[in-house]
C-alpha cells in the first residue's frame, strides 16, 4: 500500500534496515509535538500524588450505577434480590475493568511491534513513547484490580481477545493502525469518558483520567495517519481501509460488551448465559441500541464520527453506519472529541503537581 514515507516500515527481522546510516535523517516532524508533550502528562501509579491505590471503598454503593448494567431492566432483574443485584454489578464492573486491562496490554503490544518496523525516526519515537504509556496503563489498571478486586482479573472476552490479537500479530500496517489507534483508541476515549462520568468510586474516576491524559494523544496519531495517507490511496487500497475498519467495527458493536462474550460471571448467581442473552435480547432491540447511540458520550457514536472525520467512510459503506446515527449530524459538528475536555483538565492537574515536583530536585553543589 503505497503510504505517506513517515509510515514505511521493514521487516522485523531486518534490523541491518534500521541502522543504515541514511536512515536516521529520515524524520517526519509530524510527529514533534506529541513527543514533546509527553513529560507534561508524566504520571506514576505508584506516586500518591497522582493516585492513591489505597483510598478505601467508600460505602455500600456498587462501582457502577444499576443502570449501567446490561442485565438491569430485563427479566434477570426480575430473578436477583437486593444483594445479588449488587454482587452482579459489581461483577460486571470487574468483568469490564479486566477487558480494559488486557486491551491495554494488547495496546502496549501493539505499539511495541510498530515501534519494532517504523523506518521512520520520529515515528518510531512517537510509538516507543506509546509503548511506555501503555505500560503504565496495564500497572494502573493491574493496582485497581488489586485494589477493588483482590487482584481477581476474568480472562478476555474471546472476540475481542481474537480481534487484539489478530491487530498485533498482522505485518499490516493500515490495519494495526485502523484496528487499534483509530477504533480500538476509539473504544478507550469512549469508554473511559463513561467511567470517569458514571462510575460510583472515585478511585476508577481518577484512574480513567489519568489514562486519558496519554490516550488522547494516541487517538490523534490515529488521525494524523489517516490525513496522511487515506488521500494518496488507490481505490482499490481504500476500499480495503473501508472494509477493515467496518469489519473491527462490527466486532466491536456486537461483542464488546454481550451476555456470552461476560458468560462466566452468571453461575454464581444460578444463571446460564443464553437464558441471559435471550433475556437482554428482548429487552434490547436494535432500537434501544439507535436510542443509545444518540448520547453525544456513546463509544460507538464517537467511532463513528472517528472514522467520517478522518475520511474512512464513503458512500460504499455509508448505509451501514446511518442505520444507527445521524451521519449529516456527525459531519456538521466540529472536531472536539468526547473527552477531550476530560483529558484536558486531568493534564492540567499533571501540569500542577509536576510543576511542584521540579520544585523540590535542588542542583547539588559542586564540591
Ligand atoms: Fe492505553
Ligand atoms: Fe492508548
Amino acid at each position: 500500500m503505497a503510504t505517506d514515507p513517515a509510515y514505511r516500515t521493514a521487516d522485523p527481522d531486518d534490523f541491518a534496515a534500521m541502522i543504515d546510516p541514511g536512515r536516521y535523517a529520515r524524520r517526519s516532524s509530524d510527529f514533534e509535538e506529541i513527543i514533546a508533550r509527553t513529560e507534561e502528562h508524566f504520571w506514576n501509579p505508584e506516586d500518591r500524588d497522582y493516585v492513591d491505590f489505597s483510598a478505601p471503598w467508600p460505602g455500600d454503593d456498587t462501582i457502577v450505577p444499576f443502570w449501567f448494567v446490561l442485565e438491569n431492566n430485563t427479566a434477570v432483574w426480575d430473578r436477583l434480590d437486593e444483594g445479588q443485584r449488587i454482587a452482579l454489578t459489581n461483577e460486571s464492573a470487574r468483568w469490564s475493568v479486566s477487558n480494559i486491562l488486557h486491551g491495554e496490554q494488547g495496546a502496549l503490544s501493539l505499539s511495541a511491534s510498530l515501534c519494532d518496523i517504523f523506518l521512520d525516526p520520529g515515528a518510531q519515537e512517537y510509538a516507543a513513547n506509546q509503548v511506555r504509556e501503555e505500560a503504565r496503563h496495564v500497572h494502573a489498571f493491574s493496582r485497581y484490580v488489586q485494589a477493588r478486586f483482590a487482584g481477581r482479573i476474568f480472562p478476555v472476552g474471546d472476540t475481542v481477545g481474537r480481534l487484539l490479537g489478530e491487530l498485533v500479530a498482522t505485518p499490516v500496517v493500515y490495519k494495526k493502525i485502523v484496528g487499534m489507534q483509530m477504533l480500538v483508541e476509539g473504544v478507550a476515549m469512549g469508554a473511559f469518558t463513561t467511567l470517569y462520568k458514571i462510575a460510583q468510586d472515585p478511585l476508577l474516576r481518577r484512574v480513567c483520567q489519568l489514562v486519558m491524559t496519554d490516550e488522547a494523544f494516541h487517538h490523534k496519531f490515529g488521525k494524523i495517519w489517516a490525513h496522511a495517507t487515506l488521500p494518496q490511496l488507490g481505490e482499490a487500497e481504500h476500499n480495503a481501509v473501508e472494509d477493515w475498519a467496518r469489519e473491527c467495527f462490527d466486532t466491536l458493536l456486537f461483542n464488546l460488551v454481550n451476555p456470552e462474550q461476560k458468560r462466566l460471571i452468571y453461575p454464581q448467581f444460578g444463571l446460564d448465559w443464553e437464558w441471559v442473552r435471550d433475556a437482554v435480547l428482548e429487552a434490547r432491540t436494535d432500537e434501544h441500541r439507535r436510542s443509545l447511540m444518540q448520547r453525544s458520550s456513546n463509544v460507538f457514536r464517537t467511532l463513528i464520527k472517528t472514522l467520517l472525520k478522518a475520511g474512512v467512510i464513503t458512500e460504499r459503506t455509508r448505509a451501514h453506519y446511518a442505520m444507527w446515527v445521524d451521519l449529516d449530524e456527525l459531519s456538521a459538528e466540529g472536531d472536539r472529541m468526547v473527552g477531550d475536555e476530560v483529558a484536558e483538565e486531568g493534564i492540567r492537574s499533571l501540569k500542577e503537581i509536576n510543576a511542584g515536583k521540579r520544585k523540590v530536585v535542588r542542583k547539588v553543589p559542586a564540591a
